[in-house]
């Protein structure tokens, strides 16, 4: 078997870890027991392009136990646990071809040597697996079965493609799901991107002000934990109805020129480019901290940033790159403009990821199951498949729900009750 990972002698370290994830894994663990009695999957070769996680080595073993022949290679260059790739290796006999710090060249490499194995469906996370298909390998496309996309970034991605007719086999937005941006992108980012900049900072939250970039479902629990933990939250918006939301709740509002001049630290997350730019950074106080958890690392201008310093930047911590510009003030930027949560810390916790990955193996099923009657588009689970896993994840959780009565059912579904 070949597969291209730091030290296959840390399999027992990400072994145990794993473990530890699944205690928080449910719904996987359910999903894992139908699968491995229906098989699924069998007969597919499944190219994964994810985050190398605890959480994302529980989705393989239960996409294996469906049948799946799966490789894996990062996602993100920074986010590999150097031991959970091992351990797939090792434990799972899956080939990975992760290296946490990879360079742009090595990260390549790999997605190319998962589309080497000629998959019949790919799991995405920021759409470069299916990007890479299309622009590099057309004469795969023919034996896809279809693809999955784990973030809202790559989901955009997708259905830009789409839109062009450029898209050539079915994806599943496990994004889309309910039971997955409700709850990941919201309180799994939130919870994780403050431990990611607290990890990589040590620094106090309370009575700082914090500008959060955006107020979408990753920025709204990246606020909601910023402000419990004392910090003054403000957010910047470009959509005046998430503004008003956030206004709502409770927050400042402002654009970021306005912003720069009162953060002390900068949170953004977006899925958009250059939110903090050059002119941000001549406007920023010395001392800043300036981090992402946005999909890709262009939403801070860091070439800009540079292009105000003389000198490269010193690294006073771990995940800290300390600029100084001409005029003399210090700007820090956290895990290198990337997702601060993978990079800085363990990315969101496994109870959330529970439900996300329920939703991955569950579109994974889907794909196969209706491969006759899917076109080329951008499919969002159906809502039954939510409910499944929203039901499985509450029984996990010892907590039950009222059932409509026969009466309540009637009432709702007719139109001739009224006054
Ligand atoms: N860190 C993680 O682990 C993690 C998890 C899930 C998603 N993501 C990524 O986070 C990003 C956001 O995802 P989401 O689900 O919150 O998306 P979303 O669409 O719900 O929210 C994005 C928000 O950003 C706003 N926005 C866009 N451009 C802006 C700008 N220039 N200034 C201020 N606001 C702007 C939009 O109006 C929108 O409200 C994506 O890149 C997604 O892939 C990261």
């Amino acid at each position: 078997m070949e597969y291209d990972i730091k030290n296959p002698d840390l399999a027992e370290q990400g072994l145990s870890r794993i473990e530890w994830a699944r205690q928080e894994m449910p719904v996987l663990d359910k999903i894992e027991e139908t699968f491995a009695k229906d098989r699924p999957l069998e007969g597919i070769r499944l190219g994964a392009c994810m985050h190398v996680t605890t959480e994302t080595a529980n989705l393989m073993r239960v996409l294996k136990a469906g049948g799946a022949e799966i490789t894996v290679s990062a996602s993100n260059p920074l986010s590999t646990q150097d031991d959970v790739a091992a351990s797939l290796v090792v434990h799972q006999e899956i080939p990975v071809y992760a290296i946490t710090g990879e360079d742009d060249e090595t990260y390549y490499r790999h997605l190319n040597a998962v589309l080497d194995t000629e998959p019949h469906m790919i799991m995405d996370d920021g759409a470069d697996l299916a990007s890479t298909l299309h622009k590099e390998r057309p004469n795969q496309l023919e034996a896809m079965v279809g693809g999955t996309e784990e973030t809202t970034t790559g989901v955009i991605r997708l259905k830009a493609m789409a839109a062009d007719g450029a898209l050539k086999f079915p994806v599943v937005a496990a994004n889309d799901a309910q039971t997955k941006h409700l709850f990941d992108n919201r309180y799994g980012t939130g919870q994780s991107t403050m431990d990611g900049v607290i990890r990589a900072t040590n620094y106090l939250i309370a009575g700082k002000n914090i500008v959060v970039g955006g107020y979408g479902w990753c920025s709204r629990g990246i606020a909601m934990r910023a402000a419990g933990l004392g910090g003054n939250v403000i957010v910047t918006e470009v959509d005046p109805l998430r503004a008003l939301e956030a206004v709502m709740d409770g927050f400042r509002v402002m654009p970021m020129a306005d912003a720069v001049g009162i953060g002390d630290m900068f949170i953004s997350a977006t899925g958009d480019i250059a939110v903090v730019d050059t002119h941000h950074f001549e406007k920023m106080k010395s001392g800043a901290l300036v981090a992402n958890s946005g999909h890709f690392d262009v939403e801070i201008n860091i070439p800009g940033l540079r292009g105000l310093c003389d000198a490269d930047p010193q690294r006073p911590r771990p995940f800290v790159d300390q600029y100084t510009t001409r005029d003399g003030r210090k700007i820090n930027i956290l895990g290198e403009g990337r997702l601060i949560n993978l990079a800085a810390a363990e990315g969101h916790p496994a109870s959330v990821m529970d439900m996300s990955f329920a939703g991955q193996a569950l579109g994974a099923r889907y794909l196969v199951e209706n491969q006759d009657i899917l076109g080329d588009e951008v499919y969002v689970i159906p809502a039954e498949v939510d409910q499944e896993i929203a039901g499985l994840k509450l029984d996990a959780m010892g907590i039950r729900i009222d059932t409509l009565t026969a009466q309540q059912a009637e009432y709702l579904s007719s139109w001739q009750h009224g006054t």
